[in-house]
């Protein structure tokens, strides 16, 4: 981050981990107001998201506030012990303002309007709507800057949930002023954009447009660029919002809630962490295999994003969602288990959408800390018990989470580029991938960091590159020179491939890597549906496979297809060492895969041999957390420390026990 770092105002008072939820006063009458603070205080929360969803109700008229309820609610917040995150409440606009001003609303790739009725329907790049939405970030730093219950900002919410791509005028001009800066000349562009392919060469910077619903695949370094220019241009939309609350009130910290998790892809926020003063993320368990793995992962990751520092988990769940086709309720000691896994990997809050289960609106589905049956229910029993876990746990408060010896490389570019359409197959999922490594690393029982491309990868013994699609030259270098200083990387299938502009690397895959790894490949052998690939070494692939041709010195073959072509290869680079998986193997795939290359480069488990597996480890400088990955009971008997939470002996089945190692 460039800015010095800034935790909650909250944490001056004594360091704890914060606790609570989004709050929607407006959604109830006065009189339950009272009964809220009283609940809340009875479960320990400690901060509240405020006026998130507000403007219509702060600003009913153009230029015209009614502030005052939100006035008494900070004072009864503040009266109950509880600081408050207070949303710059702009994330949707009031119908006043898109009936006066309906080009602000966001149009699809075929132009279509995305009409208000919803949430979130504002171009990022509306002039008019920052206007607007400016005059009222001004107005609630001036009323509540200085307010005691005030101990952070939240700057509008979930940026990009429901309008990253937007095809609109004004954002066709915004695209144009991002290429003439990237690019600066239209030579430059053109040949960037290979548009000497299909006669799309320009002329003149005005005729470029986004990659608006065409008669065929769009230009894909256009797209590429587009998904770039989309990502910055709602993060030069935050710092807009930022800019405003730090001239007005700079001793108040700012941040935004990010989405790291499963499929939310077009926010690189590994380039957003910068802008803002302390990381905050939400996270939603989406329903499917390995649920669990991802929850944990994507903690992972936002740890890193947030450079090992402590971050703020804004919102997830304390039971089902509402916006799945089928919102399952979470099952007992999911909601603590959940809550801990991201507190195990960094966050130093702990918060809900929502506080009380709404009556109305298309989130009354959704789980809440408060749900519609009250306080007499078992969720809300769950909520108090966390409260209380969560005031144990305390100590841990502040800690960096402890680097880790291996860690998965994860690039947004690589991401977007790789899952382009016109490429070899259309069934590469470029997270999967990631996560499925993730996945045999906990099987294992080794701990893994999930690290931005960018990270500076010296301390790491083995580093895995899944899918690293995009490599340009100084990327290449920075991998090999890792090598050379004796750390052992592992790549895949469709690494490599293209360089920033994505333009393919020529001679032979995968361009760039192709010494290092000491292979080359002529031709992408991609699966069908029903098709396998069979290995030598008993193990089946999938959606991929390459002809490889060992061309380099000291490369081994760990396993062929049935038929002798490579399948992984690994090439010793004196102490260091490359190596390359051609297929897709699924987690279970690449755990027995990944226990040879862990052991050839010398990385162990930190975890007794009867708990890798079953149990994951995550560690935050003294406090070891040991996460029961099943729906069994786990012994622990043995494990030294001084208990923090949960049983010496027993994990519970789904349990957590946190325990304090001095070292
Ligand atoms: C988030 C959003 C919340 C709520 C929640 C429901 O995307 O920030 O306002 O909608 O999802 O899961």
């Amino acid at each position: 981050m460039q800015t010095p770092y800034r935790w909650l105002r909250l944490h001056d008072r004594a360091p704890a981990l914060a606790y609570g939820a989004d709050y929607n006063p407006e959604q109830w009458p006065r009189s339950t107001w009272d009964e809220d603070v009283r609940a809340m205080q009875a479960a320990g929360v400690t901060i509240v998201s405020l006026a998130i969803f507000s403007w219509a109700r702060l600003e009913p008229a153009e230029g015209e506030y009614d502030l005052g309820w939100l006035d008494e609610v900070m004072d009864l917040l503040h009266a109950g012990g509880i600081a408050v995150d207070l949303a710059t409440a702009t994330a949707s606009p009031p119908p006043w303002l898109t009936a006066k001003h309906p080009e602000i609303l966001p149009v699809d790739a075929h132009g279509a309007t995305i009409w208000p009725g919803g949430r979130q329907h504002w171009r990022p790049t509306s002039p008019v709507f920052r206007e607007h939405a400016l005059r009222l970030v001004r107005t609630m730093a001036t009323r509540y800057g200085d307010h005691p219950a005030l101990a952070a900002w939240h700057i509008s919410n979930e940026l990009g949930c429901h309008n990253v791509y937007d095809y609109s005028d004004d954002a066709a001009a915004a695209f144009r002023t991002w290429l003439i800066e990237r690019y600066g000349d239209l030579d430059a562009l053109n040949a960037a954009w290979g548009t000497a392919f299909w006669s799309q060469h320009y002329s003149d910077w005005a005729q470029i447009l986004p990659p608006r619903q065409a008669a065929t695949h769009p230009n894909p370094t256009q797209q590429l660029d587009f998904k770039r220019f989309s990502s910055d241009a709602l993060k030069d939309y935050l710092r807009a919002e930022r800019d405003v609350l730090r001239e007005l009130t700079p001793q108040i910290p700012a941040t935004t809630n990010f989405m790291v998790m499963g499929e939310q892809k077009p926010m690189d926020y590994a380039d957003w962490a910068a802008e803002v003063d302390f990381v905050a993320n939400d996270h939603y368990v989406q329903r499917g295999p390995r649920a669990q793995d991802e929850l944990s992962f994507s903690a992972n990751l936002t740890g890193h994003i947030a450079g090992g520092r402590p971050w703020f988990l804004m919102e997830h769940s304390t039971s089902a969602v509402n916006w799945q086709p089928i919102n399952v309720a979470k099952k007992p000691g999911e909601l603590a288990r959940d809550s801990l896994t991201h507190v195990a990997h960094g966050a130093d809050a702990v918060c809900f959408f929502q506080w009380r289960q709404s009556r109305a609106g298309a989130e009354k589905y959704h789980s809440a800390m408060l749900p519609h049956a009250g306080t007499d229910s078992e969720v809300y029993r769950s909520v108090v018990r966390l409260g209380e876990t969560l005031r144990q746990l305390a100590p841990v408060a502040g800690t960096a989470q402890t680097p880790a010896r291996a860690a998965i490389l994860f690039d947004w570019t690589s991401w977007w580029a790789s899952e382009q359409d016109s490429h070899p197959t259309d069934r590469l999922r470029y997270r999967q991938e990631a996560l499925d490594w993730y996945s045999a690393f906990l099987d294992l029982g080794v701990r893994a960091d999930v690290v931005p491309a960018g990270t500076d990868l010296t301390g790491y013994e083995l580093v895995v590159a899944p899918v690293l699609h995009v490599v340009p030259a100084a990327l290449g270098e920075r991998l090999e020179a890792y090598v050379s200083g004796g750390g052992h990387l592992v790549t895949t299938y469709f690494s490599g491939i293209v360089d920033e502009h994505d333009h393919v690397w020529l001679g032979g895959y995968p361009g760039p890597l192709r010494d290092l790894l000491g292979i080359r490949i002529e031709e992408f052998a991609p699966l069908a549906d029903d098709e396998r690939a069979e290995l030598d070494n008993g193990l089946t692939g999938t959606v991929w496979t390459d002809g490889i041709t060992v061309t380099g010195p000291d490369v081994e073959v760990l396993a062929s297809y049935k038929g002798g072509t490579p399948a992984i290869t690994r090439r010793t680079v004196g102490p260091g060492s490359a190596a390359y998986v051609s297929t897709r193997l699924g987690p279970d795939g690449l755990a027995p895969v990944l226990r040879d290359l862990l052991s050839r480069a010398g990385v162990p488990s930190e975890l007794p041999a009867e708990l890798r597996g079953r149990v994951e480890l995550a560690v935050r400088g003294d406090f070891h957390f040991l996460i029961n990955r099943t729906a069994e009971p786990v012994e622990l008997a043995g494990l030294p420390g001084e208990v923090l939470h949960g049983h010496p002996d027993l994990l519970e089945p789904r349990g957590v026990t946190v325990l304090r190692r001095p070292s």
